[in-house]
């Protein structure tokens, strides 16, 4: 992979994972993935911003080598192996260049790569480094998207350097307008990694919004040359402005309880709702979770297995309760053939989010004519007000 120069003195060192297909045991990822990084020349330093995930050390080294100035410096925005998984072998291979992170990051840098506390400074809100002819400007970020991470910015070119926030899973060329589904990529990555950091991300962005932003280059997918597009949307998902619109996710074994789910789907259509539908073992959970990014409303449907909620379900809800969606209410759709157990386990997950539980069709067997009535009724009961 070659460089690309974003302005004069600044260089797109990165990698490009096309192959890649998951992400934190826990992601999928369609398009693959980028991990950006990138040189800032000075007069007489030279600053390499974030580095790359684990196994593509020898490429970023040959994309530095391309440029032709070693590092003096190494900022890392974010401690986690997909930036930072380089600085041991880089750090090694520039035994004179210093490690600037936060004071957190400091402590993550010992903890996870044993990177000796004698070659790291740190840096917090305010503080800069001058490179010569270019300034870079830090803020502390934390939890966009763990507690040491932070943003560096380039005063002469404008250039936002925010690591994962703005971000999008994308292999997929430099500038966003080369993607033409860059809006669903970047909705789908906040809903995966962003959106349980709501709170964050609208300090994280009230922080960007105070620079004057000419690029915004995160640390996956592409450079923003438009930054209020970006940003714009940013402050509607981190705000948690929610459509009328209600995610579905359903797993059924012999079709009771998708039976219920599609007539509560058909009711919810018949409103005018807006409804995504997501049959769970072979759904895609990253679009799970861009939708839940502004849906109103969740809906949960899986029977009794073993005593307790179908493993798929239990997922599904564990994932809801973990991201946070922005939704208000929730509903609860299940079977079970004699003892039950789903509903009281569904409850159980659900009780640790802040979804106010619309009501729970329970149904003994397969349903009958009233259980679609319910079911109708439920739908309304879902989206009262709306
Ligand atoms: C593998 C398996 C395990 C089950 N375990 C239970 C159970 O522990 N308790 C119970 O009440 N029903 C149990 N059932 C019965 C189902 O909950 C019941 O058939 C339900 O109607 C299935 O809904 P579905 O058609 O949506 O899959 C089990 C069914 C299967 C296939
Ligand atoms: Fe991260
Ligand atoms: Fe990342």
């Amino acid at each position: 992979m070659a460089t690309i120069q974003l302005e004069p003195g600044v260089h797109w060192v990165g990698v490009k994972d096309w192959g890649r297909r998951l992400f934190d045991g826990l992601i999928p990822l369609p398009q693959g993935t980028s991990y950006n990084a990138y040189l800032v020349r000075g007069t007489h330093s030279c600053a390499l911003i974030d580095t790359v995930n684990p196994g593509f050390e020898e490429a970023l080294l040959s994309n530095l080598r391309a440029v032709g100035v070693p590092p003096t410096h190494i900022v890392m925005n974010h401690a986690e192996p997909d930036h930072a998984g380089a600085i041991p072998r880089l750090l090694g291979e520039f035994p004179d260049a210093r490690l600037l992170t936060s004071v957190k990051g400091k402590e993550m840098a010992h903890a996870l790569y044993s990177i000796p506390d004698e070659r790291v400074d740190t840096v917090g809100t305010g503080d800069t480094l001058e490179l010569g002819g270019k300034t870079l400007q830090f803020s502390d970020a934390p939890f966009v998207h763990w507690p040491e991470t932070m943003f560096t910015y380039l005063r002469e070119e404008k250039i936002l350097f925010p690591c994962d926030f703005l971000g999008a899973h994308s292999a997929v060329g430099v500038y966003t307008d080369e993607l033409e589904d860059w809006e669903a990529a970047a909705k789908r990555y906040f809903g995966e990694i962003m959106m349980p950091f709501r709170k964050a991300g609208q300090r994280a962005l009230q922080t960007a919004e105070e620079l004057d932003l000419r690029l915004i280059a995160p640390s996956h997918g592409p450079v923003h040359q438009d930054p209020e597009r970006v940003l714009s949307l940013y402050r509607r998902w981190t705000e948690g402005v929610t459509e009328p619109k209600v995610t579905v996710a359903y797993v059924s074994m012999w079709g009771a309880t998708e039976r219920l789910v599609l007539a509560l789907v058909h009711a919810l259509l018949e409103q005018g709702v807006s409804v995504r539908v997501f049959p769970l073992p072979q759904t895609d959970l990253g679009e799970l979770a861009k939708e839940l990014v502004d849906s109103r409303a969740v809906v949960l449907g899986g029977p009794t297995v073993l005593g307790g909620l179908h493993p798929a379900a239990a997922y599904a809800a564990l994932l809801v309760r973990a991201l946070k969606p922005p939704a208000e209410r929730a509903a609860l759709l299940t079977s079970y053939g004699w003892g039950g157990g789903a509903a009281r386990q569904a409850e159980e997950i659900l009780q640790g989010t802040k979804l106010e539980l619309a009501g729970v069709l329970e149904v003994h067997g397969a349903p009958r004519a009233e259980h679609y009535t319910q079911a109708a009724e439920l739908a309304a009961t879902l989206t009262r007000g709306w």
